[in-house]
This record gives structure tokens, sequence and C-alpha cells, in this order.
């Protein structure tokens, strides 16, 4: 039969991908994608196709902005580098990572969990240090912080031989890798519980940051009127094997933009106490405020994987 005169039904049945008007596009899409042998593929593509035609209806996009759509994922890409991914921080700044970490973890969705959003500065390979040692490795203003954990399981068992990995920001707000003035690796440390699922370690108070706002995430962050600022942090991933990596971070209970997360990253449980210290100092150097965190992680069985590192 002559291509022209093959017409697709109104019933949806798909003859011909010679497209007749706007709403007949979606389907011969979807048909075009249908035979794909991998059946997730087909899954994901079709609901991305339909969602993604969908909103396009729905806010009757422009051809001009359909252009600075287009600008955008284009600058995201070349602002990515091995130092820098601004595709996972636009992914944060949209609650999308957040919304993703939720969705598998607490029982695949079900019930609260204890993970969030590993954020773009986890390295790997940073330094094993022992109980009780600092992950300050140059010198580091701000008060002193004495965090004290335990990893147990979902029956509240201590889980001995859990590695943790351990990064947070300096309390000028910035990664050792964005920041020359810190050593290598300065506030980041990998540890192993104990025979009572126990780990500690000596740091400073992180303090708050805001996102880095150079790149096209920060003009979409201001053309939105919203501020770019993170609450003070620390970011831990706990891995031990036949459990599922625990991503996670607690933040500081008094910081002034806990309630405004930028990446939507806070939930109830992440909110830690942070004491201020009183009576003796745990060490002889401290002539100012310091302070104390306690913290349990639980871990749910399952598989153990790690994240492909944001960075190198
Ligand atoms: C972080 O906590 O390291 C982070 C998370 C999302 C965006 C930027 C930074
Ligand atoms: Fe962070």
């Amino acid at each position: 039969m002559d291509a022209l005169a093959r017409k697709n039904g109104a019933d949806g049945t798909v003859r011909s991908h010679i497209i007749e008007d706007q709403a007949s596009i979606t389907g011969i899409v979807l048909d075009a994608m249908s035979r794909a042998p991998d059946a997730r593929l087909r899954t994901v593509m079709e609901a991305l196709i339909r969602h993604l035609h969908a909103f396009a209806r729905e806010v009757r996009l422009t051809e001009p902005e359909f252009e600075l759509g287009i600008d955008f994922l284009n600058r995201i890409g070349q602002a990515t580098h091995d130092a820098h991914n601004e595709g996972i921080l636009f992914s944060d700044a949209l609650g999308f990572s957040t919304l993703v970490c939720l969705l598998n973890n607490g029982q695949n969705g079900a019930t609260e969990t204890a993970s969030a959003l590993l954020g773009p500065f986890w390295r790997q390979n940073s330094l094993a240090t022992d109980n009780g040692g600092s992950i300050v490795r140059s010198a580091t203003p701000g008060p002193a912080l004495f965090a004290d954990c335990h990893v147990v399981d979902p029956k509240g068992n201590p889980l001995a031989g859990v590695e943790v990995d351990v990064w947070q920001a300096s309390p000028v707000g910035l990664y050792e890798n964005q920041d020359s003035t810190q050593a290598d690796m300065n506030l980041r440390g990998k540890f192993t519980t104990d025979a009572d699922g126990r780990f500690w370690f000596r740091s400073v108070k992180p303090a708050g940051y805001p996102v880095p706002t150079n790149g096209p995430v920060g003009t979409l962050l201001q053309a939105q009127g919203r501020h770019p600022y993170r609450p003070a942090h620390l970011h831990f991933l706990c891995s031990k094997p036949d459990f599922k990596t625990l991503i996670t971070q607690v933040f500081v209970d008094d910081d002034q933009h806990l309630e405004s997360d930028v990446v939507f990253g806070v939930t109830r449980q992440l909110v830690g106490d942070f004491r201020p210290g009183t009576g003796v100092p745990p060490a002889a150097d401290i002539d100012g405020p310091w302070y104390q965190l306690d913290y349990t992680f639980v871990l749910e069985p399952g598989v153990s994987t790690l994240p492909t590192p944001p960075i190198r």
C-alpha cells in the first residue's frame, strides 16, 4: 500500500510513522520505541515520552523556551568535569535526587528511611583512620566536634566491621577539593565499626554553605528567587556485605537553613543533636567551645554496592 494512504487508527493502532498533527506524534514515538529488546528500557522510555510530551502540551512550550531548555542542558554538560558535577546538582535542586533516594530506601519507599542524597562531593579512597582519630588534616578554624556513632541492624543489634566513609565541608563552608588552603582529603576519613558497632572521631563543627552557583543551576536558582544554601551537615556512607549501603547526612540542628535546604535533603530523623560540650574538654588543645554528636545509623539487609563517585 502507498505509504501516504496508510492511516493510523483512531483507537491508537499505529500503521505509519508519518506525522499527521501534534496529537498523533506521541503514539508514533511510543511505537518507534516499543521494540527495544530490553524490557526495562522500554518501560522507562515509554513513561518518559508520555510525561515529556504531556509537559510540553500542558505548558504550551514555546520555541524560545524550548531553545532555552536545550541550551540549559548543554551548559550543564559543559560545566561538568572531573572536579564538578553540574548534572547531579541540577537533579538535587529539583528535589529529584531526594525523591529517587526515598523511593529506593526504607523498604522501597514504604517506611521512613535514614538515607539522603549523595551530593557531588564524595571521593573514593579517603584515608583509613583509627577510631578516636581526627579527620582534620590541615589547620582548620572552628569549634571542635567529637562524633560518637553506632551502626545497628533493624533489630538494634550492633554491626561490627562496617566501613564508614565520612566527609564534610570546613567551617567556612568549602570541601577540601574546592579550597586550595586545605590539605588533600582534609575533613574526609574512613572508619570501621568495632565489636559494639561503634565508630568515633574528632572533626570540626561544619558550617552551612551555598551550592556552586557559577553554572546554569545557579542561574536557575536566582531566576526562581531561591537561596543557594545547604544547612551544615556531615556526610556518611556506611557499607558492609549483605547490607544495603547507607548513604546519608546528619544536619546541625541550629542551622538557619535547616528548614529550607536548597536541595531538599533534610528529613526529621537526620537532624542531629549537636550538644555544646561542658566540663573538661576531651582533648588538651581545646580552649574554646566544642561540640558532641551522638548518632545511630540503621542498615537494612540487602546488597552492598557503592555509587559511582560524582568527582575524582
Ligand atoms: C552536598 O551536600 O555535598 C551537596 C549536595 C547537593 C548539592 C551540593 C552539595
Ligand atoms: Fe555536603
